[in-house]
């Protein structure tokens, strides 16, 4: 069955940064609803601005966009990348989470996760990808 793959930016609507409790929250009901429509994929935090890449069924990842672009815990939605695809990246994962604090190595991968998200929406979904085995 063809898959889709979609990748999008947001910013925090905190004053302050998210909490991580904040968002361990966020990523543990997503988890939940994504595994029941077959959704995997990562959620990125890095210095108030979230990476998301969602893949599953068409239908799905369409519904559940949706309701994310209605949230008002995120602004400033910009959908970077959608293709159709016949294999996940994510397989396993119905929501992995990428966070980091500021002195954490992985801080640094996720800087770079956030720039390449601008000039190459791919990479930068095979990058977090290779940083979830860490
Ligand atoms: C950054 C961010 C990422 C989210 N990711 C997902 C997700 O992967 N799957 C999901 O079902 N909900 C996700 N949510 C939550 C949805 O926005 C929404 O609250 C949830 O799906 C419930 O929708 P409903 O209240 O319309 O039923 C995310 C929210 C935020 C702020």
């Amino acid at each position: 069955m063809p898959l889709c793959k979609l990748l999008y930016t947001s910013q925090s609507a905190a004053t302050a940064p998210s909490r991580p409790q904040d968002i361990r929250r966020i990523v543990e009901e997503s988890a939940r609803r994504n595994e029941a429509l077959e959704i995997t994929g990562s959620l990125a935090y890095v210095d108030g601005s979230f990476i998301q890449v969602l893949e599953g069924p068409h239908a799905a990842v369409e519904d559940v966009f949706e309701r994310i672009c209605c949230d008002f815990r995120h602004k400033d939605i910009k959908l970077i990348d959608l293709v159709t695809t016949q294999t996940r990246q994510f397989e396993g994962w119905h929501m992995g989470l990428l966070a980091s604090s500021q002195d954490d190595p992985l801080h640094k991968e996720l800087e770079q996760v956030k720039y390449l998200v601008t000039v190459n929406a791919r990479t930068a979904a095979e990058h977090i990808r290779s940083l979830m085995n860490h």
